[in-house]
Parts: structure tokens; C-alpha cells; sequence
């Protein structure tokens, strides 16, 4: 049987994001691609008796029900439909990737909590459970099911996997504050009379094609949410600015921010673009992009260590 499962799970940057329009579900309606980066978490799952335990340490992050990969827990254990026994897990979680980032952190521990518990409780379920478990946790958990680069439409959560990049050196920077996602887009509402979103097409029918070989060209980066964002908080576009400043091809808040992140084109520069970063008071991480294979989220790659 097994006790305990262990692995690392890699956060994401949106390369573009455009919002297409308010759903009457009060979401918006999203057109996005989300790329896997090397800054990663490490969580081990292990067997216990008694309820559902998470203990964080690293970047800061709630340890209790607010916890994605409690919900997650919880969400999993119900959908077993499990007599009321204590769903009895303890998860440790070690957090590099910051909470209200943009960069999905929170998520990826979710989607990451639904395989392995899976194989903790020996679960049999379908790819449409877990999907479906996924979407209920956030609109962002879907796309950690897949990894790698992938086209994200609807809330975000119908996810379409797109042909790996080449990897690219990108430097991700984070101000001292995060930003609720809930607040950028109720920001954008207030300055972008969007309208409504298209119906969606009927259950069934296929979205329209997209490329399954997408370039970031700097064009595409444009994310919808930015100007909402660092019209509050300024500094973000003064981040923004630093990045290309210091020889990024294209930069821009990921997700519903506070992290920016820059594409360089190779990673000397960028190693040097974030010292420059960090010696202005900012976090600042020189990573890169990661294939669908090396961020491999699908199936949670983590080891069994018991
Ligand atoms: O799904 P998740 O809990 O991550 O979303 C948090 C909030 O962000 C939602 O309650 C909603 O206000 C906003 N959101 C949105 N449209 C999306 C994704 C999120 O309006 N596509």
C-alpha cells in the first residue's frame, strides 16, 4: 500500500491574457496561454490516522481549510463517497512559489493533492472526475493537471495543450504585496465596460481550432488585466519597465499579478536582469520555461517514499 508520495510541483506564467468578456456565472471569460516555469514547491503526502493536516513552511500560506490542498482533500474524499471516516492525510508543503502572485502556486499544490491522494486512497477515477474536482477547486487547476504550454478558454479551466516551446530564460519578479484575484478583475470591471461574453458554444461542440504551435511574440503578451492593476499599484508597471530596460524581449504581469515576469534571450541576461531587480528591494528569480514532460503535473511525478 501505498503511505506516503513526494514530488514537486512547478508554478506558471500567463504569456498573454485576454479577457473576452463578463459570464453570467459573474466569472469572465478568459483566452490565455499558461506556461510552466522552474520555481517549484515540495509536497509529501503520507497516510496518517485523524483528519486532513497541511503544515507550509517557506513562502507564507494558510494551513488551514483556505488551503487549496486541504479543499482539495476534502473535495476528494467526498466525490469517493467514503463513509464519514476521517479522510486521514497528512500533507507537508514546503513553498517556494509566493500566494497572490499570478503565478498559480496555490493550484498546482491543488491539482498536484488530487493525484497523489488518489493513489494514497486508492481511488479509481475517471480523467472527467479529477477534471471536474479540478475546475470546482479554481478556475487556474485544470491547466496543472496538464503542464507544459497550453491554451486556456473559458474561466481559464478549459484547458487545450499546445506544442512545447524551446526553452526560454524568463525572470520573474514579485513587489512586497500580492493581489487578490478577485480584486484585479472587479478592478478591470471598474475600468473596462467589457460586456457580456459570448454564449459559450453548446456542450458537445468544438471550440474553435487554435494553433497547436504558438510563438510568444511580444504582440501576444498582452495582458488585459494590467492596466486595471498597476493603475493601483504602480510600481508593478515600474517593474514592468525595469525588465525591458535590462534587455527583456517582452515582459508583463502574469496572471491577475502581483509577479511580472520578462523573456530573455539568453540566460546570462537574465541572471543579470535579476540582480538588477533585487537590488531595488524586489524579489527577483532568474528561471526558465519548462516542457509539458520536465513540469509533468499530469500525474503528480512524484516518488513513493514508504
Ligand atoms: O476560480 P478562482 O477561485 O481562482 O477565482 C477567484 C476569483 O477571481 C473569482 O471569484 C472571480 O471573482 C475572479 N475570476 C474571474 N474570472 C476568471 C477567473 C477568476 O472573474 N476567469
Amino acid at each position: 500500500m501505498t503511505r506516503a508520495v513526494t514530488g514537486r510541483t512547478f508554478a506558471k506564467i500567463n504569456l498573454g491574457l485576454r479577457v473576452k468578456g463578463r459570464r453570467p456565472d459573474g466569472y469572465h471569460e478568459l483566452q490565455t496561454v499558461f506556461q510552466a516555469i522552474d520555481l517549484a514547491d515540495t509536497l509529501t503526502f503520507r497516510a496518517a490516522a485523524g483528519p486532513v493536516r497541511v503544515r507550509c513552511s517557506g513562502e507564507q500560506a494558510p494551513a488551514d481549510e483556505r488551503n487549496l490542498v486541504w479543499q482539495a482533500a476534502e473535495r476528494l474524499w467526498a466525490t469517493l463517497g467514503r463513509p464519514d471516516a476521517p479522510a486521514g492525510v497528512s500533507v507537508a508543503v514546503r513553498k517556494r512559489s509566493p500566494p497572490q502572485a499570478g503565478l498559480g502556486g496555490g493550484s498546482a499544490d491543488a491539482a498536484a493533492a488530487l493525484g497523489a491522494l488518489a493513489r494514497i486512497w486508492r481511488a479509481r477515477l475517471t480523467e472527467i472526475d479529477v477534471s471536474g474536482i479540478a475546475a470546482d477547486l479554481g478556475a487556474d487547476v485544470p491547466y496543472f493537471l496538464c503542464g507544459g504550454t497550453a491554451l486556456g478558454l473559458g474561466r481559464g479551466d478549459e484547458i487545450f495543450p499546445l506544442a512545447d516551446l524551446p526553452p526560454l530564460p524568463v525572470v520573474v519578479a514579485m513587489p512586497r504585496f500580492g493581489i487578490a484575484t478577485a480584486d484585479a478583475f472587479r478592478w478591470f470591471d471598474e475600468d473596462v465596460d467589457i460586456g457580456a461574453a459570448e454564449p459559450a458554444p453548446a456542450a458537445g461542440s468544438a471550440r474553435p481550432r487554435c494553433p497547436t504551435l504558438w510563438r510568444p511574440d511580444a504582440d501576444r503578451l498582452v495582458n488585459d488585466l494590467e492596466a486595471c492593476v498597476v493603475r493601483r499599484r504602480p510600481v508593478i508597471g515600474e517593474m514592468i519597465a525595469r525588465l525591458r530596460e535590462s534587455g527583456a524581449s517582452a515582459a508583463a504581469m502574469s496572471g491577475s499579478g502581483s509577479a511580472v515576469y520578462g523573456l530573455f534571450p539568453d540566460s546570462r541576461r537574465a541572471s543579470r536582469a535579476a540582480a538588477q531587480l533585487a537590488g531595488r528591494g524586489w524579489t527577483a528569480l532568474a528561471t526558465r520555461t519548462l516542457t509539458r514532460r520536465e513540469s509533468g503535473a499530469r500525474l503528480f511525478r512524484g516518488r513513493t517514499v514508504v
